[in-house]
């Protein structure tokens, strides 16, 4: 059986068993009515983000960047882009925050940095040889006259990973191009990034996710080796040249000790895409950065088998290192997965928004039933869930953006291949109307299609059967329900429900059937919106593609 209920969560833990809201800032609220968000933006909608019970607000970033990736190419780690506001603007929020029990982690992005960065200038003017460019990665070009880039490395945005500046030489760019990588083996770069943490930490923010956080220790070492596949080809046992190498441990064993300075110690998230858990749950080891993102179950399309073998492989593999558990099904980086459990199995997403969402059209109902039985089902699972801003509204990914108005580098580095990630970074909408749903006064710097009044926060307030009010009653009834990771697989008896037991008074079943199956104890929760409980909370059944909290009958 699983473990009991333990006394409340100590601070320090509180990540362990959290809800985590990810914001992306320049889509979430406009307060300056430049139809981009700011923090003035999000200050703004505190009362709403404790409202929903949230535990965490994690920002993505918004620091000073010529948005060559969406924020992810930074000219300085230090300071807020002019255009989100000002490091007042930052102080205000998290204070206002705090005053709310909520906290935030900010982003941390150290394996590359902006082409505008000042280090960066300083080595193009420089030229080859210079200390200044051995911050970065530069190399001599191959084949006659160094035409051909250094080796056979790809970017992840399509193309090689270098490009040739004037002078010849080449540097090399995981991402866009304008966002060079850092050489990890100087001391420089690491002294920067562990003063930017004790920057931010020291303002008072509670932890940091890791941008690409297995990147950073490269094999550099001549000649450099082949990795013409980027993840795909990582051979799993860290001696790939490029990615999870075993010696980029120690930078995060080096944080670790900057994370405990402080009281509480400051919490960290990795994000690293990896084809397997088990070695990415090592980056949550108690000495390294304790958390990270298993995207395992955001890469599960609907289907009971999926579901359950990941979630198995995960509670297996992170019990291995003791790190905490997460989960996530939505972020800024994939089409929100409402709409893809709406999609069928194994469907290419790429071609599905090439097609602008037209070859196979979506059923709207389908998408919010399955994604609101996802959510109960998300936010029973022992560990911490991040959701991705928007997903409390049940919003769909915006499929059919006007190719003219992308602004994710994917669309053109890929020679149009694929169309980005613009879809799920849509500005929220607030309110029914207004020239961008009350995003801001002044239009959104995404065209937001007219669906998005259906989904408008102002609509689902205080409606029993909204998707916003779901959220916030299993949000609010789970920090009451279990804060101990117990967790057990309960035989349903049907291989189309997942059944599992978290405490000995709180199980959820999920029901990927087409068949309505019994609800075999007191209901608790339902995403079925017509399935409030009765005055005994006992004859319940469970709809298809629905999902419950219940206490089991004994
Ligand atoms: C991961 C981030 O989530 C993504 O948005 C970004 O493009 C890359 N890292 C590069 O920083």
């Amino acid at each position: 059986m699983p473990a009991h209920r333990s006394a409340t969560t100590p601070t320090s833990d509180w990540w362990r068993q959290a809800v985590i809201y990810q914001i992306y800032p320049r889509s979430f609220a406009d307060a300056d009515g430049d139809g981009i968000g700011d923090l003035p933006g999000i200050r703004s909608r505190l009362d709403y983000l404790s409202r929903l019970g949230i535990d965490a607000i994690w920002l993505s970033p918004f620091y000073p960047s010529p948005l060559a990736d969406g924020g992810y190419d930074i000219t300085d780690h230090r300071d807020v882009d002019p255009r989100l506001g000002t490091l007042d603007d930052f102080d205000a929020l998290v204070a206002d925050a705090h005053q709310r029990g909520v906290r935030i982690i900010i982003d941390i992005v150290p394996n590359h940095t902006s082409d505008r960065h000042p280090w960066f200038l300083e080595a193009v003017a420089a030229g080859p040889g210079s200390p200044a460019r051995e911050r970065y990665i530069f190399r001599d070009g191959s084949g006659p006259d160094g035409r051909e880039p250094p080796s056979d490395w790809r970017s992840h945005f399509g193309g090689p990973a270098w490009h040739r500046t004037a002078d010849g030489q080449w540097y090399c760019h995981l991402f866009a191009r304008e966002q060079p990588d850092l050489n990890w083996a100087h001391p420089e770069v690491r002294d920067y990034f562990e003063d930017t943490l004790r920057f931010w930490a020291d303002r008072g923010v509670d932890g940091f996710r890791i941008d690409v956080a297995h990147s950073l220790a490269k094999d550099l070492s001549s000649p450099l080796r082949s990795q013409p596949n980027l993840d795909g080809m990582l051979p799993l046992d860290g001696s790939d040249p490029l990615y999870d190498r075993d010696e980029v441990h120690e930078i995060y064993r080096s944080w670790r000790r900057i994370f405990d300075e402080y009281d509480p110690p400051r919490m960290a998230v990795a994000e690293t895409w990896h084809p397997t858990s088990s070695r990415t749950y090592l980056y949550a080891r108690a000495d390294e950065l304790g958390q990270i993102f298993d995207f395992s179950l955001l890469k599960a399309d609907w289907h009971p088998d999926q579901f359950r073998t990941v979630i198995s492989r995960s509670l297996g593999e992170h019990a291995g290192v003791g790190g905490a558990l997460t989960w996530v099904v939505s972020s800024h980086d994939v089409p929100r997965h409402a709409t893809r459990y709406a999609l069928p199995v194994g469907t290419d997403l790429d071609a599905w928004l090439r097609s602008d969402g037209t070859h196979f059209p979506l059923d709207e109902a389908t998408a919010q039933r399955r994604a609101r039985a996802a959510t109960v089902m998300m936010l029973a699972l022992p560990g911490s869930a991040y959701l991705y801003q928007g997903e409390e509204l049940g919003l769909l990914e915006v499929a059919d953006l006007p190719v003219d108005a992308l602004q994710d580098p994917v669309y053109e580095r890929t020679g149009h291949r694929l169309k980005g990630r613009d879809g799920c970074r849509v500005p929220l909408p607030w309110t029914v109307d207004g020239s961008s749903f009350g995003f801001g006064n002044n239009g959104a710097w995404l065209p937001q299609p007219d669906w998005f009044a259906t989904y408008a926060a102002s609509s689902q307030d205080g409606h029993p059967g909204s998707s916003l009010e779901l959220y916030r009653r299993a949000i609010t009834l789970r920090r009451k329900l279990a804060d101990t990771d117990g967790f057990c697989w309960v035989d349903s008896g049907d291989a189309q429900v997942l059944r599992f037991a978290r405490a000995e008074d709180w199980q959820c079943i999920v029901n990927f059937s087409a068949h309505t199956v019994p609800i075999p104890g007191r209901l608790i929760l339902t995403s079925d919106p017509a399935g409030i409980p009765d005055r005994t909370g006992q004859s319940h059944t469970l709809r298809p593609e629905t999902a419950a909290w219940f206490t089991p009958m004994n």
